[in-house]
């Protein structure tokens, strides 16, 4: 970081400030994760600087030589690890990529159907003030009140109903296993186009620690910077070769211009590392340590929708603790656990100030911590949210002692490539 001190100190200072903010909390946003030292240095290189619209061996720009390489190392390795015969690494984000889904088989107007917000699902799904809801005719399921699961006998109902061209299943606060091959049989049944989003659990899937979509959704969709610990970007990806075409059309030219390089570059590292042992082993106790502390906080009378967890992923209904997910967030962070205000199914309060949060554990277990710190970090949770609810004073207190426990804790397990 010395080029970047003595050019521009006070973007040098926030970077360091970043830094240690991140080294001494505790992660516990579900969508976020800490990439290895190998990833972070493939997207600081001079990748940055080419542009390389088109596809390997099929370009608008010469000088691809290295690039070529690049990318067709990084599709090579998502087809392997995912068991897929078509992917494509070029992306921006999450969001893009799914635009592109619409892009390669809808026209404005279709029918789509995706999971409601409030339930889970994603934004990019359909949701109203999406342009995927705006541009397109979104119809939604959501989950059961008694059960907080998905209630496929409804999803096939309302896909029989509405004849949507696309389905998406997946999304953004689903604590449970998604029923791929249910889903699967619906959209075979009326005609649609499966997407699965698996932005979230795409690293619990390529380490085996949740059923793949491939074989069941006609293509997958997932970001890259979440469970999978790679860099902030996403994949297309498809089981047979019937799609690759129209896929790769939408992201490029129909959507994006030059993909960014150094992304992709830190997308194949990634996925290096994500076929390793090491990585299994990691998917495995990301589900461990979600299980563990969902048994933690229900035990301390947490409210959890569905129950519980099945994935990286804890929902957690705050109605009953007399307090919004927004202030209970507010003081988890400044007590050291940082989570995320979320709503919940069926909510009553508004998304800006919802009544739940969200906590992953894909972030802890980076940081090599498992099922022991999982229950502290319970029992810590419950202490600020606890003292919240009785009054300003007695959160200060607890706020104040929970995080010097945490940055205790948080020194005795580094984070990696900080
Ligand atoms: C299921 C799902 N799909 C898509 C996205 C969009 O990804 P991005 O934020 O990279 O656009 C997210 C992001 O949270 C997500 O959870």
């Amino acid at each position: 970081m010395s080029s970047l001190s003595s050019v521009d100190p006070q973007i040098a200072e926030l970077v360091k400030a970043e830094e240690r903010r991140q080294a001494d909390t505790v992660k516990l946003i579900a969508s976020e994760n800490y990439v290895s030292k190998a990833v972070l240095e493939a997207t600081g290189t001079v990748l940055t600087n080419k542009y390389s619209e088109g596809y390997p061996g099929k370009r608008y720009y010469e000088g691809q030589q290295v690039i070529d390489q690049i990318e067709t190392i990084a599709i090579e390795r998502a087809k392997s690890l995912f068991g897929v015969n078509h992917a494509n690494v070029q992306p921006y984000s999450g969001s893009p990529a799914n635009l592109a889904v619409y892009m390669a088989f809808l026209t404005p107007g279709d029918t789509v159907m995706g999971m409601g917000l409030p339930f889970g699902g994603h934004l990019t799904h359909g949701w109203s003030v999406s342009a995927t809801g705006k541009w397109f005719n979104p119809v939604r399921y959501g989950v059961r009140k008694d059960t907080g699961r998905v209630d496929m006998d409804e999803v096939r109902e309302i896909a029989l109903r509405e004849r949507p061209k696309l389905i998406f299943c997946g999304g953004t606060a689903i604590p449970r296993t998604i029923d791929f091959p249910a889903f699967a049989e619906i959209a075979r049944e009326v005609g649609a186009v499966l997407a699965a989003d698996i932005a979230h659990i795409a690293g619990l899937v390529a380490g085996g620690a949740h059923p793949s979509p491939v074989g069941h959704a006609d293509v997958i969709s997932t970001t890259t910077h979440k469970t999978l610990r790679g860099p902030r970007g996403a994949m297309l990806m498809a089981t047979s070769d019937e799609h690759a075409a129209a896929l790769n059309k939408a992201v490029f030219p129909g959507l994006q211009g030059g993909p960014h390089n150094h992304t992709t570059a830190a997308i194949a590292v990634a996925l290096k590392e994500a076929a390793t042992d090491d990585f299994r082993a990691y998917a495995h106790q990301v589900v461990a340590n979600a299980r563990a502390l969902a048994e933690e906080l229900a035990a301390r009378g947490f409210d959890l929708v569905s129950g519980g967890t099945d994935n990286h992923l804890i929902l957690m209904d705050l109605t009953p603790k007399g307090i919004g997910g927004k202030p209970a967030a507010q003081a988890l962070d400044r007590a050291g656990l940082e989570t995320n205000y979320n709503t919940v199914p069926f909510d009553t309060r508004k998304p800006f100030d919802p009544s739940g949060i969200r906590i992953g554990t894909a972030g802890v277990t980076s940081r090599g911590m498992g099922e022991d710190e999982m229950r502290q970090i319970g029992a810590w949770i419950d202490q600020v949210v606890t003292a919240l609810a009785k009054g300003e004073d007695e959160a200060e207190h607890a706020i104040t002692r929970v995080a010097g426990e945490v940055r205790e804790l948080t020194s005795r397990f580094p984070a990696p490539g900080l």
